[in-house]
């Protein structure tokens, strides 16, 4: 196991966890982001998730991709909530709604960090404190985010969080799978499989409306892994208003299974399979459309060139209390895990 450092750009570092299989995931300090994975396919790396090679085009591109998103990932509808009877308005960033946190939040802020390598795990710890009223939003909140790679090819999020005033909090990580790993190719032919009987169905907006909606006889319906063509091609109109997935599926959590989540390449040589304590994933087919065609690393990105596998509480949860809690209590301890097991 090791970890290699290096620059990023101004002030930015890039660490590499690299285990003894060969596997390289790169992070880096801004936006605590997950910029790189690459595994040994036939003797050449294949890169698995999307990203750039510099923070200026991350900055120009998407500064989304691969980054720690919060306060709260998902959108609030009118950036209202209320915590303990108090009223909270948050900075407006996306059609009179908040997404993503607010303007400028964790995804372009450049967090401490720390390193450490065992015989058998490598970690990179990033730290963060959002100040009070950041993005109006309440409490001095105190954020780590830990990325570790083992030896067995398994790669895991960590977030723990506190605050000295009760807040919302609800973060997840923005990155992109495409496992096939060429951008350039829609994730169309990868196969997708999702523990879950039920979805938040939205609304033209994105905003989640209240609904769990049941996954059967639907496009929806991953609880057999099957090919993702099916939400770009059928006449189901939650599909076609997003072109394609952009929707919370929420997690069955049986004693009985194994995993919540596991996505194969086109050519059956890469898997990823999902664990998480998390109550949800909203699945992201990067509907950028056909106007988005960005260079990455080493190609051109089109429509559907991607997947994200968002971990979270179903979005829309501080107005809808069917979907969770999404509130962190003064002093109370965050802690959410999410392992990403690779086979290749
Ligand atoms: C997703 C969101 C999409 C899109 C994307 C951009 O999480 O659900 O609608 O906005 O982020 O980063």
């Amino acid at each position: 196991m090791k970890i290699t450092e290096k620059s990023f750009g101004k002030l930015v570092k890039l660490y590499t966890l690299e285990n003894d299989q060969g596997v390289q995931l790169s992070v880096t300090d801004f936006g605590a982001r997950i910029v790189r994975l690459q595994v040994p396919v036939d003797g050449h790396y294949r890169d698995l998730v999307l990203g750039f090679n510099t923070v200026e085009e991350y900055l120009e591109k998407d500064h989304f991709m691969g980054a720690t998103i919060g306060r709260v990932a998902g959108r609030i509808a009118a950036g209202k909530f209320n915590i303990n009877g108090e009223n909270y308005q948050v900075d407006l960033n996306e059609n009179g709604n908040t997404l993503h946190g607010g303007s400028d939040s964790f995804e372009t802020k450049i967090w401490e960090s720390k390193k450490n390598v065992t015989d058998e795990l490598a970690t990179v710890t990033f730290t963060y404190t959002s100040p009070a009223n950041e993005n109006g939003f309440p409490g001095n909140l105190n954020v780590a985010v830990t990325y570790s790679l083992d030896n067995a090819n398994g790669w895991s999020v960590d977030y723990k969080a506190y605050s000295d005033v009760s807040t919302v909090f609800n973060p997840t990580n923005h990155v992109y799978f495409n496992l096939d790993g060429d951008p350039a190719k829609s994730v169309a032919n990868h196969d997708l499989q999702v523990e879950a009987d039920y979805y938040a169905p939205l609304d033209k907006n994105k905003l989640t409306i209240g609904k769990k909606q049941s996954v059967e006889y639907s496009t929806f319906d991953f609880r057999h892994s099957k090919k993702i063509a099916e939400v770009f091609e059928g006449d189901n109109t939650q599909n076609r208003m997003v072109d394609g997935l952009d929707h919370p599926f929420l997690l069955n959590k049986n004693n009985s299974q194994k995993i919540d989540a596991r996505l194969v390449s086109s050519d059956g040589r890469v898997a990823i399979d999902l664990t998480t304590s998390s109550p949800a994933i909203v699945v992201f087919t990067a509907n950028f459309g056909a106007d988005f065609n960005v260079p990455m690393r080493h190609s051109t990105f089109n429509n559907h060139g991607g997947i994200t596998l968002e971990t979270q509480v179903t979005p829309g949860a501080e107005r809808y209390p069917k979907f969770g809690s999404i509130i962190l209590n003064k002093d109370e301890r965050y802690h959410e895990h999410t392992l990403f097991s690779l086979e290749f």
